[in-house]
């Protein structure tokens, strides 16, 4: 069985040459020299011929096959070069451009001042719990000494959640101290603890006033705590976290659920600064927690709120306490 081995390699050779992309030039590669291709199968079958024959049809044949292989090798590589160098200028890669640098993240000031706050308090002994922010009016008022008609509630403007005034009213916490109740209910003295956390008020924000906010309760009780070790205690904290000598004074002042209860005064850079409220545990408060009544061997201690933000904007420069909430990665990049 004879094949037309020129008309092979002429339509062979022509076909490469008309071939404009690496799939056809695939496809002539199994046509022509792949296994089932007729000069593979002719070169097969020419064993059964007489020797002299077989010489000269294989050679002749053979070359023929060599040639086309060349000239597809040589189209192949062409084709490969020119379509990289085509998808290179298509999706503009550019291979001696640098790397992309990954951007670190920072902690938000505020984050940064929580873990400053518990690092230093829990390395004078206290311990760290936070409380709910959807608060009880029960714990929130009523347990820390605060009646009902109490002008000071109105002062805390609240954000009721449900059913104000009622038993089963729910609000936003105005302060922390009502996880002072929440502690003392389950945990008898001696403790000292810290509750960092985000507090609300319902008024007009502006430089200074914020609808959220961070606050730090503490509260230290035993046999023998005095104003004087909250003094101290604050002295440590304020000089560790600003990581400079701070000097505290404390103010006469009111809170229901403190007496005697005082302001806390910050000197620094020679100006005296207010950084929170204090005083010692009132006895209602003890009573409202069932601890044992006042007398010689009932417990004291004191209790203090600060605020955090007030403490940030000191430490950072910010005159805004709503840059604190605003999300701009302008400012937050800064920290
Ligand atoms: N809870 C008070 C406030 O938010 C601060 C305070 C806490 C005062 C503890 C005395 C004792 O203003």
């Amino acid at each position: 069985m004879a094949i037309d081995i020129a008309k092979i390699k002429a339509d062979a050779l022509k076909g490469i040459e008309a071939s404009q992309d690496s799939d056809s030039l695939d496809s002539i590669k199994i046509k022509y020299l792949g296994r089932k291709s007729e000069i593979n199968v002719y070169l097969k079958n020419i064993k059964n011929l007489d020797s002299e024959e077989r010489a000269q049809l294989g050679q002749e044949t053979n070359a023929v096959k060599q040639e086309i292989k060349k000239a597809l090798d040589q189209k192949i590589k062409e084709t490969r070069e020119k379509e990289v160098s085509e998808r290179m200028t298509k999706e503009k890669i550019d291979i001696t451009a640098p790397g992309k640098k990954i951007e670190l993240g920072s902690l938000h000031p505020i984050t940064q001042a929580l873990r400053d706050t518990r690092r230093i308090f829990t390395s004078m002994g206290f311990y760290v719990v936070e409380g709910p922010e959807v608060e009880e009016e029960f714990y929130n008022f009523d347990a820390l000494n605060i009646p009902k008609d109490h002008p000071s509630r109105d002062l805390m403007d609240t954000f009721w959640l449900k059913n104000e005034g009622e038993d089963d009213s729910l609000l936003l916490r105005t302060h922390t101290s009502p996880m002072q109740i929440r502690f003392m209910e389950k945990h008898n003295p001696p403790f000292r603890i810290i509750v960092p956390g985000r507090v609300f008020r319902h008024e007009a924000t502006d430089a200074s006033h914020e609808i959220q906010f961070y606050q730090v309760e503490g509260l230290m009780i035993d046999k023998n705590v005095s104003l004087a070790h909250l003094k101290g205690i604050l002295t440590h904290f304020l000089n560790e976290f600003f990581k400079k000598d701070v000097e505290v004074r404390f103010h006469q002042s009111y809170f229901p659920f403190t007496e005697p209860s005082v302001e806390v005064f910050m000197k620094l850079k020679g100006k005296w600064i207010e950084v929170g409220g204090a005083g010692m545990v009132h006895p209602n408060v003890f009573k409202a927690v069932k601890y044992i009544p006042p007398g010689p061997d009932s417990w004291q201690g004191f209790a203090f709120g600060m605020g955090l933000d007030r403490l940030v904007m000191i430490k950072h420069d910010i005159d805004d306490v709503r840059l604190l909430y605003g999300g701009d990665l302008r400012f937050l990049k800064q920290f």
